[in-house]
C-alpha cells in the first residue's frame, strides 16, 4: 500500500479515473476531489480551454491529467475519444458519464430544438458514453460506470423540466438494466441522482433545498466511492424527497417546479 497526502491507495482504489462534462460544475468538482487524492484523470467536455487551465491546476497533486474536446451530441466520435483517453491513462477504472444540459422548455410552445438538444445530450450523448465505457471495462474484465441522473428521474415533471426529466427517467432506466445485466461480476455501475446542487444549470433557480457546489460534489464522491448502485445525493432532504415523490398526487408536483 502506497500513501498519497493523507489518502491511502490500495490496489483497489479506482486509479483511472474519466469525466465527462468536467469543464465546470459536478464535473470540475469531482475532478478536484479526486486529484486530491493522487488518481489519474482524464477530463472532457466541449469548452477545451477550461479543461486545460483545470488540467494545469490539478497536474501537481494529480498522478495524471489528459483531456480531451468531445461534444457528446456527435456520438460517432465518442469512442475514439474515450479509447484514446484509455490508451493515454493505460486503461481505465472508472467512468462518470456526467455531461449534461438543462436547456428545456414547455413542451409545444414552438422550442422543440431546446427540448431535443437536451435529450439528444443527456440520453442519446450519455448512450454513445456508456457503449464506449463498457467496451473498455468488458475489455478489461472490469470497471466501474457511474451515470450521474438526477432527483427528476423519479417523477415526470411539468412545464421546462418535461423533457430534461423524461431524458434523466431514460438514464436511470440504462442504469437499472445494466445493474441487473452485470450483477455478480467485475464491472459495477451506480446511479447518482442529484437534488439542486449550486452550478451554471440551475444559475437563477431560488429555492431552500438548494445545496452549495462544496456540498453536493462531496456527496457525489462519497457515494461514488462506495460504488452505491443508486443514491439520491446529498443524503438529505433527497433521499426522503425520493420516497415521496414516487406518491405525491400530481397536484403537489405540479407546484414543484
Ligand atoms: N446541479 C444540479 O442541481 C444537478 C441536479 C441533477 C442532475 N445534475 C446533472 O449533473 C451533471 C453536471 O451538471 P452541472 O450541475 O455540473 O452543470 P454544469 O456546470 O452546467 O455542467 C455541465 C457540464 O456538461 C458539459 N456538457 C454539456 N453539454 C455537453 C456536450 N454536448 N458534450 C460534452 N459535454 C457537455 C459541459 O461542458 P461544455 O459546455 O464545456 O461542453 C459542462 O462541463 C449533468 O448531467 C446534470 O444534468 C445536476
Amino acid at each position: 500500500m502506497s500513501r498519497v497526502g493523507w489518502c491511502a491507495v490500495t490496489a483497489t482504489t479506482r486509479q483511472k479515473i474519466l469525466i465527462t462534462g468536467a469543464s465546470s460544475g459536478l464535473g470540475e468538482g469531482m475532478a478536484r476531489r479526486f486529484a486530491a487524492e493522487g488518481r489519474a484523470l482524464a477530463l472532457c467536455a466541449r469548452r477545451l480551454d477550461r479543461l486545460e487551465a483545470l488540467a494545469t491546476e490539478l497536474r501537481p497533486a494529480a498522478a495524471q491529467v489528459a483531456t480531451a474536446h468531445l461534444d457528446v451530441t456527435d456520438t460517432d466520435s465518442v469512442p475514439g475519444v474515450f479509447g484514446a483517453l484509455a490508451d493515454e491513462l493505460g486503461g481505465l477504472d472508472r467512468v462518470i458519464v456526467n455531461a449534461g444540459l438543462g436547456k428545456g422548455a414547455p413542451v409545444g410552445t414552438g422550442n422543440a430544438a431546446a427540448n431535443i438538444e437536451t435529450v439528444q445530450t443527456n440520453l442519446v450523448g450519455a448512450l454513445a458514453q456508456i457503449e464506449a465505457a463498457l467496451e473498455i471495462f468488458r475489455a478489461q474484465d472490469r470497471g466501474h460506470l457511474v451515470l450521474i441522473s438526477s432527483m427528476s428521474a423519479i417523477r415526470g415533471l411539468p412545464r421546462a423540466q418535461a423533457a430534461y426529466s423524461a431524458s434523466k427517467a431514460g438514464l436511470s432506466a440504462l442504469g437499472q438494466g445494466l445493474q441487473a445485466e452485470f450483477a455478480d461480476s467485475p464491472i459495477t455501475v451506480s446511479v447518482l441522482l442529484p437534488g439542486y446542487i449550486e452550478t451554471d444549470i440551475n444559475r437563477g433557480v431560488r429555492t431552500a433545498m438548494m445545496s452549495d457546489t462544496e456540498t453536493g460534489v462531496n456527496a457525489m464522491v462519497s457515494a461514488i466511492e462506495k460504488e452505491s448502485s443508486w443514491a439520491p445525493v446529498p443524503r438529505w432532504p433527497w433521499v426522503p424527497i425520493a420516497a415521496a415523490l414516487r406518491n405525491l398526487p400530481d397536484a403537489i408536483t405540479r407546484r414543484m417546479v
